[in-house]
């Protein structure tokens, strides 16, 4: 059934719209964006679809994989009186409001193909989902970087997940065979072609479905130790450090840290020139790996599913591959030629069972447009 029919059997009548917004897989440049660094994530052919229209007194948000619906006032609606998933939605109409934007109440239907818990950013797809439908439902005109920030208030300050801002721009500003270039300083976005096929390429998703550990304090005590080595190196954010600046650094935890932030920055502007340039994208598989290596021995915050699945996808012919996406699991994307793609997965899938590991989950990321009507 389509999330319209599931609307209309829910609310007794059609939906005005469907609107959808996608999930990311980050290419490189992790942990990069909350140090005002660089980033370049890819929107997916995953989407999270909201199908809504106008409400009277309620708003109220349904979901096929939720029994209960939940419901709030729009014009009302603070951070800590919606908890769970659905404070993704009532975040957003929150940071409409705060912006000093009109909200309406809205009766939702939500659901998807992002998978959930995966590191693939199914929440900021929710958020620009519901986002450009409140947008166009209250008449507000905004851009897509206006949305993504919309989006990022909601996650920050509603939900308070202290995340960057690489989720949202990649879900508003994604568009196919494109990789979204974002400097987080300016939010200047660049798109970069990334036309895989033509080369005889793929870029597998390997979702790891590593069980989660403590990912909310990890990520929290991560942007802790950058914002002191910053603050110790006299730098506004660690993207203002230098290679040799780190290495000045006293402490040996903080100067890991650092070192892997500003070598990742610097990795993801050789990966731009290099794609700009127009070189074969196998020339950038190096540097995936050497993004994998700085986020297990200098950031920490790689786990025995992704350092196995990274490793084995290389010994078996990825050009490269590394963790994407926040870190103590969730999935790793390896670069391989068409003809290798199937020899890869079976690889770490034969790896896994080894270990008694469950077996990971393996698709092709495929470049897609950025949010909008479904
Ligand atoms: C999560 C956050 C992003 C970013 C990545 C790490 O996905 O939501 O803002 O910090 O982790 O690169």
């Amino acid at each position: 059934m389509s999330v319209a029919a599931h609307f209309s059997e829910a609310y007794g009548r059609p939906p005005v719209a469907v609107w959808a917004a996608p999930g990311r897989v980050n290419l490189i440049g992790e942990h990069t964006d909350y140090n005002e660094g660089f980033v370049l994530p890819l929107a997916l052919d995953r989407r999270t679809l909201v199908a809504a229209a106008p409400a009277e007194g309620a708003t109220t948000v349904r979901s096929s994989r939720e029994a209960e619906p939940v419901a709030f006032a729009a014009a009302t609606v603070v951070p800590g009186e919606v908890t769970g998933w659905a404070a993704y939605v009532a975040g957003v109409v929150w940071a409409f409001r705060e912006a000093g934007l009109p909200v309406v109440d809205l009766d939702l239907f939500v659901e998807g193909d992002v998978p959930v818990g995966a590191g693939l950013s199914s929440s900021a797809s929710l958020e620009c989902a519901v986002a450009v439908a409140l947008a166009e439902l209250t008449g507000t005109a905004l851009d897509l970087t206006e949305v993504a920030q919309l989006a990022r208030r909601a996650e920050n300050e509603f939900v308070g997940a202290p995340t960057g801002g690489m989720d949202q721009m990649a879900a508003m500003h994604g568009v196919a065979d494109r990789l979204v270039f974002l400097d987080t300083r300016s939010d200047q976005v660049e798109l970069i072609p990334f036309a895989l096929a033509a080369h005889g390429l793929r870029l597998l998703v390997i979702d790891t479905r590593a069980p989660h550990r403590l990912v909310d304090g990890q990520y929290g005590a991560r942007r802790a130790d950058c914002a002191k080595a910053a603050e110790l190196l006299g730098v506004p954010a660690l993207r203002d450090a230098t290679a040799d600046s780190v290495e000045t650094l006293a402490d040996e935890r903080l100067r890991r840290r650092a070192r892997h932030v500003v070598t990742e920055d610097e990795r993801v502007l050789e990966v731009v020139d290099r794609l700009r340039a127009g070189k074969d994208p196998r020339t950038i598989g190096p540097l995936l790996a050497a993004s994998h290596a700085s986020m297990r021995d200098d950031f920490e915050i790689t786990v025995p599913h992704v350092d196995v699945a990274a490793a084995v996808a290389e010994e078996a012919g990825a050009h490269g591959a590394r963790m994407t996406g926040g870190g103590f699991g969730g999935c790793v994307i390896a670069l391989v030629d068409t003809e290798t793609g199937d020899r890869v997965t079976d690889a770490v899938t034969g790896a896994y069972a080894e270990r008694g590991w469950d077996a990971p989950v393996v698709f092709d990321a495929v470049a897609a447009d950025g949010a909008g009507r479904a």
